[in-house]
């Protein structure tokens, strides 16, 4: 077992000093971009404004014959945008594609210093991340790169699910990870065509009354999966995410399973189409009241500590912390955007 004291030294000789803390940044959509379509690049300087992390998909969705292209475009956009405060991520090919060496070698030596985060795809384990990690700080010493790509696992297999905790706490490097539902329904044999979201199917019944129709109620497929990935990632200081809702044509549904997801503790969710944009933005972004109720149960114990009644609502030392995680959110938002400011009253 390596020594914690060996934890956050450099994999490389002359790699940067892996990072002690996470960067404290609004991160409530990536929005996904397919790199060797010019008609959507074009795009995003203008869109750089809207989003908070902008990532240029390399793997799943990108055709075989595209795959070179979609490099080429993810590193010409990345040299074109001034990003500002908004994230650039690249989703890289699985560990075991033949596209993967070059994604990583050419795009770290053409845009490393600009790269924030390299999304990674199907992790199994600790042995996936251990690999990028080293590889990582060899290319970041070769190129003289200031500060460490950070690494964000999705979360979409059986055994990466089986691996939750270890993957989390894997390397200094880790940034968080998001729940990837359509590889994980396939990976476990789940019987489910859809990306993310509800199952129509996946009921429990009310009790049969007198011969009247009994109500179904829709549970959550991804309940459990979102909380085992919240614990694994709360604990080892990381952020957790919900990944993908492939159905465009359901607001409603992709923001109810947005918002379960941010409920449980997720700070944000993926955009793969523009249309939630917007959707990401109003889930992820505390409600207004509830931010009034924070603010009013901080003010009322200033030093944490004792109880109060608010609005007939007990609060002590547990639920101050609970209004500072809401407080704390909601003045990350307010920096970057000063309608939401005004609506919080900062
Ligand atoms: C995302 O990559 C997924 O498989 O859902
Ligand atoms: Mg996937």
């Amino acid at each position: 077992m390596k020594l914690p004291r060996q934890f956050y030294q450099p994999l490389a000789i002359g790699a940067p000093a892996p990072l002690r803390e996470l960067p404290v940044k609004l991160e409530r959509m990536i929005h996904f971009v397919p790199p060797h379509v010019e008609k959507v690049t074009a795009k995003v300087p203008e869109l750089v404004r809207q989003i908070d992390v902008v990532l240029g998909n390399l793997e799943d969705a990108i055709p075989a014959d595209a795959k070179a292209a979609a490099r080429v475009g993810f590193i010409a956009m990345a040299k074109a945008v001034e990003f500002g405060a908004t994230g650039l991520w690249t989703r890289i090919n699985a560990l075991n594609s033949p596209w993967v060496l070059d994604d990583i070698n050419a795009i770290v030596a053409a845009i490393g210093h600009k790269l924030d985060v390299i999304m990674l795809p199907k992790v199994e384990g600790v042995w996936d991340i251990h690999y990028l990690d080293q590889l990582l700080a060899q290319l970041e010493a070769k190129h003289s790169i200031q500060k460490p790509i950070l690494i964000h696992a999705i979360l979409e297999t059986a055994q990466g699910v089986n691996n939750v905790e270890a993957i989390a706490t894997a390397s200094p490097r880790m940034h968080g990870m998001s729940l990837g539902p359509a590889d994980l329904a396939a990976s476990r044999g789940m019987k489910t065509t859809r990306v993310g979201g509800g199952h129509p199917d996946y009921v429990v019944l009310a009790d049969a009354k007198d011969g009247a129709t009994r109500e179904k109620f829709q549970q959550d497929l991804w309940h459990y999966t979102t909380a085992k990935m919240v614990d694994a990632c709360a604990s080892a200081g990381i952020k957790p995410f919900y990944g993908p809702f492939g159905d465009f044509s359901d607001p409603d549904g992709c923001e109810a399973q947005f918002r379960n997801s941010f409920l449980m503790g997720c700070a944000g969710a993926w955009s793969l189409h523009p249309s939630q944009i917007g959707i990401a933005k109003r889930v992820f972004s505390p409600d207004p009241a509830e931010v009034a109720m924070a603010r009013k149960i901080i003010a009322a114990m200033p030093d944490g500590t004792g109880a109060a009644m608010i609005d007939g609502k007990m609060q002590d030392d547990a639920t101050w912390k609970q209004a500072k995680v809401v407080v704390d959110l909601a003045r990350l938002v307010a920096a970057k955007d000063p309608d939401m400011a005004a609506r919080y009253g900062f």
